[in-house]
């Protein structure tokens, strides 16, 4: 089969992120032939509507580039006031634009997170679904992947045993949505 560059947008920047470690951890139960890139938004300037005339700056064409080679992304995003961070936000606006030459559209997404909080990041998918689905990004559906923190989710860089079999069971869904979608 074709191989897959997988971007994957964690977010949060946060240094001991919990999403990032979640994310990273993931990516090992991805099949061989499908490659995963972690895409860097730390870096980004706020977005503003006067610089669409303009070169972008490096860290945007970056991430423009890296999102339009992409085959499909998954967003791990954390949780922010039943949100979603103001970053991912951020990076999400950037390579949106200019009106038209959004980086986005049609590329097949699936979104997980990972809080404190009981609900574990619901709020805040289903706000990042709603702007999904505005940038033409077909979304996983089903499995779900809502996660409270809790010891043992991540054990050594790998998804805990108590959780792989729910984790992996995500990440075969959404390969073969993307494979669906690149043909
Ligand atoms: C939070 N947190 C949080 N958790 C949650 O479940 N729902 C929420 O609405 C919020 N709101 C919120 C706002 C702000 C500004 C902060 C800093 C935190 C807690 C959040 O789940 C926790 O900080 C996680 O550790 C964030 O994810 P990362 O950074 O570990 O990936």
């Amino acid at each position: 089969m074709k191989p897959l560059n997988i971007a994957v947008v964690v977010g949060s920047i946060r240094k001991d992120s919990y999403n990032r470690q979640f994310a990273q951890a993931l990516v090992k139960l991805l099949p061989a032939d499908v490659q995963a890139h972690f895409i860097r938004i730390d870096d980004l300037p706020l977005y503003n509507q006067d610089s669409d005339g303009a070169p972008p700056v490096p860290a945007v064409a970056r991430l423009r580039d890296e999102v339009a080679a992409a085959d499909g992304v998954l967003f791990v995003t954390a949780e922010y006031n039943r949100s979603i961070p103001g970053v991912l936000k951020n990076a999400i606006d950037q390579a949106s634009r200019p009106w038209g030459q959004s980086k986005w559209a049609g590329k097949p997404a699936a979104v997980a997170g990972v809080s404190i909080g009981a609900i574990g990041t619901a709020v805040a998918q289903a706000h990042l679904r709603s702007v999904l689905g505005f940038l033409a990004m077909p979304e996983l559906g089903q499995p779900e992947m809502y996660l409270t923190w809790k010891e043992g989710l991540v054990v050594d860089g790998e998804i805990g045993p108590a959780s792989r079999e729910h984790v992996q069971k995500f990440v075969d869904a959404f390969v073969g949505w993307v494979r669906q979608h690149v043909g």
